[in-house]
């Protein structure tokens, strides 16, 4: 695909805001989302009602929502050039979602990762939100005429779904109605490491934060596992944490590190104070930002209020479509209720 075609289509991806973005969310999903919208026209938006499959804590909800809005917003998030919207703002969704599952059959979702792992850990009965999680991503992504969808491996059996979803409404409904989409995996983009070595994870309790300060995010980085060699001693890079964390921050700074390593007279102390500087070097300034957008959720919620409805104009126009193909859409002149109801009719 060459740059021209790309910019005229469309890239989406969904934020789950169930906590405070990590390290981990920032080199693996953040920083090539951002990168990739150089190049598409972009839908980008915090997925509150995916979160209530899970969260159950209003106050937790709605903090995370902020934070997840400022923490993108602080990464270099442009929201005149990427429409950045909250899920719920925009309502056609449920009513795509609805007419969607229509087209599922149950036993798809029955094979759905979430359902699957909810059962696997013992949830007799998952909620039916998980459930359905599936098709309320393929509304989702469906609903803006989306091309491409970058997500982690473990989103590609969504995609899957949403792709079967949209050729089936569209082979029972009308070709060209509905846009398939295709997931944009780095197939071969590696996990990054926690402090510990395992994949970086905020249930894991082994993450970095983004935007603590310089002097807590110093402490956190001596956290990180090492090997005991002296200080004398070379050492190999390869396969160590702190490489590999160095390597997916800075690659050039990780190639200075494994020399220095194999050199000898270089502790693993060093080279967690050399991957600090780097982090900070990299952090720094977007955490002033952070700071900033956190501090007035007002201007968040006008920033994310702005793009809803740039995203609305686009979902109506789908819809449109979608009720059309469908045979629900009447007349224009006849869809208003012929009831007119007065305030003084209404129930108090
Ligand atoms: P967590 O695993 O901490 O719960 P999420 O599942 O909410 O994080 O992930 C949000 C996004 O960040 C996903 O696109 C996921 O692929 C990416 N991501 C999360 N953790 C990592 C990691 N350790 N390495 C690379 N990408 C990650
Ligand atoms: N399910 C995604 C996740 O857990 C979040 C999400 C919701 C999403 N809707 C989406 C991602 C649409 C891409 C497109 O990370």
């Amino acid at each position: 695909m060459t740059s021209t075609d790309a910019s005229t289509k469309t890239s989406l991806t969904g934020i789950k805001p169930t906590d405070t973005p990590h390290l981990g969310n920032y080199l693996g999903a953040i920083r090539p989302a951002l990168q990739l919208a150089k190049s598409f026209k972009s839908f980008y938006f915090i997925a509150d009602y995916h979160a209530v499959t899970t969260l159950r804590d209003p106050i937790a909800l709605q903090k995370n929502v902020y934070d997840v809005a400022a923490t993108w917003l602080a990464c270099g998030l442009d929201p005149k050039e990427i429409v950045f919207f909250r899920q719920s703002d925009v309502l056609e969704v449920f009513e795509l979602a609805w007419i969607l599952s229509c087209l599922v059959a149950t036993g798809q979702l029955e094979r759905g990762h979430a359902y699957k792992d909810a059962i696997a850990k013992g949830v007799e009965h998952p909620n039916a939100g998980i459930f359905y999680y599936p098709v309320l991503m393929a509304a989702d992504i469906l609903l803006y005429d989306t091309h491409v969808v970058p997500v982690g491996k473990d989103q590609k059996q969504h995609i899957e779904v949403c792709r079967d979803l949209a050729a089936r409404f569209n082979h029972v409904y009308g070709e060209g109605v509905l846009v398939v989409p295709e997931a944009h995996i780095s197939e071969d983009a590696p996990l990054v490491p926690g402090l510990d070595g395992e994949k970086m994870s905020k249930s894991r309790g082994n993450s970095i934060p983004l935007f603590a300060s310089s002097k807590e995010l110093r402490k956190v980085v001596m956290k990180i596992t090492t090997g005991s060699e002296t200080l004398e001693e070379p050492k190999v890079a390869e396969g160590t944490t702190i490489y590999e964390l160095t390597k997916q921050l800075t690659p050039s700074i990780a190639a200075e590190m494994a020399k220095k390593l194999a050199a000898g007279n270089y502790g693993w102390g060093h080279a967690k104070q050399d991957f600090f500087e780097a982090l900070d070097a990299e952090l720094g300034p977007k955490r002033e930002v952070y700071e900033s957008f956190r501090a007035d959720e007002e201007a968040l919620d006008r920033i994310l209020a702005e793009g809803a409805e740039r995203a609305r104009h686009v979902a109506r126009a789908t819809m449109h479509r979608v009720r059309e193909a469908i045979g629900i859409a009447r007349p224009i002149g006849t869809m208003r209720s012929t009831v007119s109801l007065k305030r003084s009719d209404l129930p108090v």
